[in-house]
């Protein structure tokens, strides 16, 4: 089936609500359809109470409803078990949670290898175990924006205890082979963590396929409320791991002398979780499913061809990103002139920055005057900022919902902003 953004967008009320809309920031958050505000609406209003709590009819089905969304999200990643399911706020709370508690078995000398295009959500967590001697190591990025595959082999040694690695980048939409990067840390006695915020959104993924031990993805990049996130995680090692947040029902039997701990996943879920994220979550599922996963990815695939085909109207462009739309979602970040580290604080020093290069939040304000959004800045991801030399870059990223004639419309404005200003 291939994806009708006309229609679609008639599923989602912002659209209806701020006529003449282009929004081109789903990698930073999607809109939300009917169906996932209703589904989130309806249980407010039909069965709102705590989950596994209380011995009363409404209790009993809110649990059923947030257990549903449980097994319907290990469904849609392929995991086996709803139990390697654990409901958190988002990608960045299960990477903490990852560090928290895999990182309390770590030994000084040991090595966590992650690569130079993780957004920080995959770089902080992991910085907080350099305090107990923990050594960090990247590896590389090639020069077309790809990683360097023989260089993540040749990092991983037998002091590589972690290794943390995005699916998607989302800053050039690179995706990386994980299944070959999980395959590589198994043989190598490593555990294997997949950063997919920017992939469950956009393609189909399945976790049995790739083989890694963990996998993180947020529900607000998916057509779901923000606050709920997800984390993947084999059985046999969750059940090994210790917890990482204390309190209600994530216990087995309490004294004042200590704890048991409930079984996984409840042992990560403690104090009242975000119930009705989890069944804005189901909804959004049933959404993408409708459409299908391969349909989402072919949709985007077909959306930055025609912006790499189209780029070159605007003149002094620069995008980064690989050129191969199999190794590129549907991501693309660019800078219109050269905008290097300290333009920022002398746009006025050289003649070429004054007359060519644009900052991207200057870009991006005067295309909000248009109507259209779009992100700019370093987009959580600073140290890869410096490895492509630049300060910032503006980014689209088109989703389900938008068209070729809202890319069109893009890339005029961006000329119309180019002539504007370097006139
Ligand atoms: N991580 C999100 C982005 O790339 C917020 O915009």
């Amino acid at each position: 089936m291939s994806v009708n953004p006309e229609l679609l967008k008639k599923d989602f009320p912002i659209f209806e609500n701020n006529p003449g809309l282009v929004y081109l920031d789903n990698a930073a958050t999607t809109q939300k359809p009917a169906s996932v505000i209703r589904a989130v609406s309806n249980y407010y209003s039909t069965v709102n109470s705590n989950v596994h709590r209380g011995v009363y009819r409404i209790s009993e089905e809110a649990t059923e409803l947030y257990e549903n969304s449980r097994r319907k999200v290990s469904e849609f990643i392929g995991s086996s078990d709803p139990a390697q399911i654990v409901f958190l706020r988002n990608t960045t709370e299960a990477i903490n949670l990852l560090s928290y508690t895999l990182g309390r078995k770590l030994k000084k000398g040991d090595e966590i290898l992650l690569t130079e295009m993780e957004h920080h959500s995959n770089l902080i967590p992991w910085f907080f175990l350099r305090e107990a001697g923990i050594v960090i190591r990247y590896a590389r990025m090639k020069e077309d924006f790809t990683l360097d595959y023989e260089d993540f082999m040749n990092k991983l040694n037998p002091r590589t205890a972690i290794a943390s690695f995005t699916h998607v980048s989302n800053v050039l939409g690179t995706i990386n082979n994980v299944r070959e990067l999980s395959r590589m840390c198994s043989e190598n006695g490593t555990t294997s963590i997949v950063d997919a915020a920017q992939s469950v959104p956009h393609m189909p993924v399945d976790v049995s396929r790739i083989g890694c031990d963990y996998l993180a993805f947020s529900g607000h990049k998916m057509l779901a409320p923000a606050g709920i996130g997800v984390l993947y995680g084999r059985k046999n090692l969750l059940e090994e791991m210790p917890p990482f947040l204390g309190g209600g029902e994530m216990i087995g039997e309490v004294t004042y002398d200590g704890s048991t701990w409930a079984k996984v996943p409840w042992k990560f879920e403690a104090g009242t979780q975000n119930v009705e994220g989890a069944i804005g979550l189901s909804a959004a599922i049933d959404y993408l499913r409708s459409i299908g996963m391969d349909s989402v990815r072919n949709h985007e695939r077909s959306m930055l061809d025609h912006i790499l085909k189209i780029m070159h109207t605007v003149d002094d462009i620069k995008q980064f990103g690989p050129l191969d739309l199999n190794k590129r979602g549907g991501i693309f970040s660019f800078n219109i002139g050269d905008v290097k580290p300290f333009d920022l604080l002398s746009q006025a020093t050289t003649k070429f920055a004054i007359s060519h290069s644009i900052h991207p939040h200057d870009l991006a304000a005067f295309l909000d005057g248009r109507n259209i959004a779009i992100r700019s800045g370093h987009h959580c991801a600073m140290p890869l900022m410096g490895r492509i030399g630049v300060a910032s870059t503006a980014r689209i990223s088109p989703y389900i919902y938008n068209d070729e004639s809202e890319l069109d419309l893009f890339f005029e404005s961006l000329s119309a902003c180019r002539k504007a200003i370097a006139r």
